[in-house]
């Protein structure tokens, strides 16, 4: 991969801040946008503009195309069908649309979901609810000693009376990498189904949902290069016919009388309403980038820099890094300087220009068995560079030095 040319393609990457020279360390939050996704929105809003599905002349049929285009673009990303492909504003909307339009109708008392303490809020409260609503049990997978979820661990869990396995591809705090292909086998040697929060693999590695024995899967637009308020839900297409709409309105019907309606086939069903075209065509654009570069050749990029930063801020002293200790799969690091808040890490990393998350990562259950309030986290993309994390290194350096000298 040619970083520096990658690099070139994601115009805020040559802004200052704070007269520095910015090392964006956050793309688990929310990635940077490529000139190519910015270009599709604004091409798409300078010649194709109108409402999708409904005008007979040209230019509506013209944005249908562009919103089904970017559909396809979807569905060739994760190895499905287009109509496999429900649009959502991202990955919290697709958790809730599976939990409420599929979860609450499979669990009933006697019942059970298996989630993990890992999980992002976004996937877990949306099966805490429609658990506790239909009187069923949420159980939770326990997670080994680096934070990993084996396969061992989930078949103690799984039973005949598991109705869905709820798991993260990629643990957004730790960084560690679930088998789903194995997850998939214990979930469906029960009758379960195994619902994948891909918010952060989607963006950084091959996930091919027939390989892999994903049932729903749910991903964010703005994590992968796209926009903000679009994301996706793949979902089986024998699961998704048997779906009811969560939103109803206009789109999304076959026919409707003051006596009763009928809806249309998934995945229109569930997109009422007039949808976020712009945002699926840039998601439709910065799947193609992705692809472009090729999924294989980030993640090698993300696994080679995220072990070159680990490695380099173990040896710190008072630096703990949560997670494998040894090998890490993903570009996420997380970490804390002793005696220091990681608020206080990412205000004096601020002052340096380099960005990183700091506090509960939505992840407050986790937070809660790693004993920490809160930690700081450095995440990676295709477009990091050693540079970029040199400098996180020596303003880490530089901030431990500070804070220790007015600690006394
Ligand atoms: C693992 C994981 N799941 C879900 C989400 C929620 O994604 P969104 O806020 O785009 O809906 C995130 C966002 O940080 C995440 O990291």
């Amino acid at each position: 991969m040619n970083i520096a040319a990658r690099r070139a393609d994601f115009p805020l990457l040559a802004i200052q801040m704070n007269g520095k020279r910015l090392s964006y360390l956050d793309s688990a939050a929310t990635s940077q946008k490529p000139r190519a996704v910015l270009d599709a929105v604004r091409r798409y809003y300078e010649h194709d503009n109108a409402n999708v599905h409904r005008g007979v002349y040209e230019l509506a049929a013209r944005a249908t195309q562009d919103y089904e285009d970017a559909r396809q673009k979807l569905a060739d990303l994760v190895g499905s069908a287009p109509e496999e492909i429900v649009f959502t504003r991202g990955t919290t909307e697709s958790i809730n649309l599976v939990a409420r339009s599929y979860g609450e109708v499979v669990l009933e008392p006697g019942t059970n979901v298996v989630t993990s303490a890992a999980e992002h809020h976004s996937n877990l409260l949306p099966w805490q609810q429609a658990a506790w609503h239909r009187g069923a049990e949420v159980r939770y997978v326990e997670l080994g000693e680096d934070g990993r979820i084996t396969p061992d661990a989930l078949r103690s869990v799984v039973d005949d009376q598991t109705r869905i396995v709820a798991l993260a591809h990629v643990s957004n705090v730790m960084g560690t990498v679930t088998d789903v292909a194995a997850a998939a086998e214990i979930a469906h040697a029960h009758g379960a189904v195994l619902a994948v929060d891909g918010a952060q693999s989607v963006p950084h590695r091959p996930v091919d949902v027939r390989a892999l024995g994903i049932d729903f899967l749910s991903f964010s637009g703005h994590k992968m290069c796209g926009p903000t308020g679009i994301g996706a839900l793949y979902g089986r297409a024998d699961l998704l016919q048997r779906m009811e709409p969560v939103y109803y309105g206009g789109e999304m019907i076959e026919e409707v009388t003051l006596q009763g309606s009928t809806w249309k086939e998934a995945p229109w069903r569930f997109e009422g309403g007039t949808p976020n075209i712009a945002g699926a065509v840039g998601i439709g654009a910065a799947a193609d980038y992705l692809r472009s570069i090729g999924l294989t050749a980030i993640h090698d990029h993300e696994v080679e820099l995220a072990n070159y930063l680990a490695d380099r801020i173990r040896p710190i002293a008072g630096v703990v890094v949560y997670g494998p200790q040894g090998h890490r799969d993903s570009g996420v690091v997380t970490f804390n300087l002793d005696g220091v808040h990681a608020h206080d890490v990412a205000t004096a990393l601020d002052t340096e220009g380099v960005c990183v998350r700091a506090g509960h990562h939505c992840c407050q259950p986790l937070m809660r068995r790693l004993q920490a309030a809160s930690t700081a986290r450095a995440s990676l993309y295709l477009y990091n560079n050693r540079e970029d994390v040199d400098q996180f290194v020596d303003a880490l350096a530089k901030a431990k030095e500070f804070f220790h000298r007015v600690a006394g």
